[in-house]
Parts: C-alpha cells; sequence; structure tokens
C-alpha cells in the first residue's frame, strides 16, 4: 500500500478511480477487499501511474479470479499466455497484436459460454498528437441501461434468452470497415460456434440487473422471428448506448483500467494511426455462465 486507499466515482454512471495502492506490490487483504467492492458498485475502476510487470498485471487480475486464456492464440504475449496484446503495432507489416479491439460497442467475448468476469487493460504506450493522448476507451452501464426500461418492457424481456456470434460481430465490423484481424484457427473454430445467454442477466457479486445484448454479435432470440428479434436487438443495443449511461476513459501512459463485462458494455475510439501506436496489455479473469 502506498498512501491512503481512496475511491473517488467519476459521477458518471459508472466509473472510479482508485488511488493509494501500488499494483507491483501484492495487495493485502483489507485493500483488496476495499478495490473488490468498488469494483462491483462501479464497473470499471482506474488505476493511475502504475509500473508493472507482465507478472504484476497477472498477479493483479489472479486476485479477482483465475486468469483466463483469450480464445485466439494468435497474439498472446510470447512469455504469458495470459496476456493479449491490443495494439496497432505492426512487424514486417504484419499486426503483432489485435488491432481492431473493441471498434464496436460490445461486451467482451459474449460469444463463448464463460465470457470473462472482468477485463484488465494496461497501457504500456499511448498515442500522442499535439500533446494530446488519443484512443480513448468509452463504457456504457448496461445495469443503468436496465433499471431505465419501463417495468412493462423489463417483465416482457425476463425469459428472453439470445444468440451471440464471434462471426456476427466482426461481420459487423468488417462492414464498418473496422477489422482486419485473421480468421480463426481451424481448431479455434470449434470454440467459436453460436452460444445462447440470457438477455437480462444477474450480476454474480451485486445481484443487479443488466441487459446482455449488442448489435451484431447478438444474431437472434430464441423462439422469436429473425425480423421481430432485430428490432428487438437494434432497439436495446441502441438504448444500452445511450450517453447518459456512459464513461469516458482518457488515457494517460501506465494507466491500469479494469472493467466488468457482467454490467458494461465498451468501445474503443480509434481517432489515431500509425506512425502512432497503442500498445496495450489485456488480461482477463474467468467468469461464470451469465444467468
Ligand atoms: C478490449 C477492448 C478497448 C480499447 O481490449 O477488449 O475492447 O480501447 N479494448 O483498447
Ligand atoms: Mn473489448
Amino acid at each position: 500500500m502506498l498512501g491512503t486507499l481512496t475511491i473517488t466515482p467519476s459521477g458518471d454512471a459508472c466509473g472510479a478511480q482508485v488511488q493509494g495502492v501500488s499494483l507491483a506490490e501484492p495487495l493485502d487483504d483489507a485493500t483488496f477487499a476495499a478495490v473488490s467492492t468498488a469494483f462491483a458498485d462501479h464497473g470499471v475502476l482506474v488505476f493511475r501511474d502504475q509500473h508493472l510487470s507482465e507478472t504484476d498485471q497477472i498477479r493483479f487480475t489472479a486476485r479477482f479470479g483465475e486468469p483466463d486464456v483469450y480464445v485466439l492464440s494468435e497474439y498472446r504475449a510470447p512469455a504469458h499466455p495470459e496476456i493479449l496484446l491490443i495494439t496497432n503495432i505492426q512487424e514486417d507489416g504484419h499486426n503483432i497484436g489485435l488491432a481492431d479491439a473493441g471498434t464496436t460497442w460490445h461486451t467482451d467475448s459474449s460469444y463463448l459460454p464463460v465470457p470473462p468476469h472482468a477485463t484488465v487493460l494496461y497501457a504500456r504506450e499511448v498515442p500522442v498528437e499535439d500533446g494530446r493522448v488519443l484512443g480513448d476507451t468509452l463504457f456504457t452501464s448496461t445495469a443503468a441501461a436496465y433499471d431505465a426500461l419501463p417495468d412493462a418492457l423489463k417483465n416482457g424481456l425476463e425469459d428472453l434468452v439470445s444468440v451471440h456470434s464471434y462471426y456476427g460481430k466482426h461481420a459487423a465490423r468488417a462492414a464498418l470497415g473496422r477489422s482486419d484481424r485473421k480468421a480463426p484457427k481451424r481448431d479455434e473454430e470449434r470454440a467459436l460456434q453460436p452460444v445462447e445467454h440470457p438477455l437480462v442477466r444477474t450480476h454474480p457479486v451485486s445481484g443487479r440487473k443488466a441487459l446482455y445484448v449488442a448489435q451484431g454479435e447478438c444474431v437472434g432470440i430464441v423462439g422469436m422471428p429473425d425480423d421481430e428479434a432485430k428490432a428487438l436487438i437494434d432497439e436495446l443495443s441502441q438504448h444500452v448506448i445511450d450517453e447518459r449511461f456512459h464513461y469516458r476513459h482518457h488515457w494517460a501512459l501506465h494507466d491500469l483500467v479494469i472493467w466488468d463485462n457482467c454490467q458494461l458494455q465498451h468501445l474503443a475510439i480509434k481517432d489515431y494511426a500509425l506512425p502512432l501506436r497503442r500498445l496495450m496489455h489485456r488480461t482477463q479473469v474467468k467468469g461464470t455462465r451469465p444467468y
């Protein structure tokens, strides 16, 4: 611990900053308990000015649960498969990491049967133009979005199950010119078959309900005709990303941000390009099957 632990809510529908803690050291139980409560309450926690090795980041991630390994093997850090490179950096004309991560509103890996509970992103290089850091990340509270629905609609959504698809999401990104990733390897395709999740999920820690639906990756609703399902998915997805539920993270070098996929969606703002480089190290915490 460094000084006094302080949690400062952003004042928006989600997000808080945590000060007085160095993540380069193991967190004691009291500190972790406070961080963990703040995480369930605010959904996004920002730790500024952290100087971390890869193992420091993995140790911090492991405090929240078992670190998960991203489903595609292509862009893992060589020494630590738990770390996924999110970057626009290229070597010999090839991306060294995922260059299109987060370019449409989404929640991480909802196309898996058991999506990660949390995602951690640590800023190792940030793109700077005229003294300003580019590449903000927007978050929206899917829990606040659920709360804001009229009761009649909430009741109507209660038992709906939607279908999430990796290919749906990346086709939607490609259609917007925002995806340039390679096709998954043959043996990874099996892990990427469409999955079913409740459209309204219950937070495994707080019990709070949240909408679990995003355009592109949600390709249908079980038992509903396609045109009707698409209209409902579109309507709810638009509602979720309404500005009143947002927190906008403006990155600084060495920020570490952790977000909760059970109560948020996020979007990467791609307002920079090479030669401006952005390099993020991403880790994830294993989740439980959404219910
Ligand atoms: C991700 C992601 C957003 C960003 O890593 O899952 O969506 O701003 N990243 O890099
Ligand atoms: Mn993401």
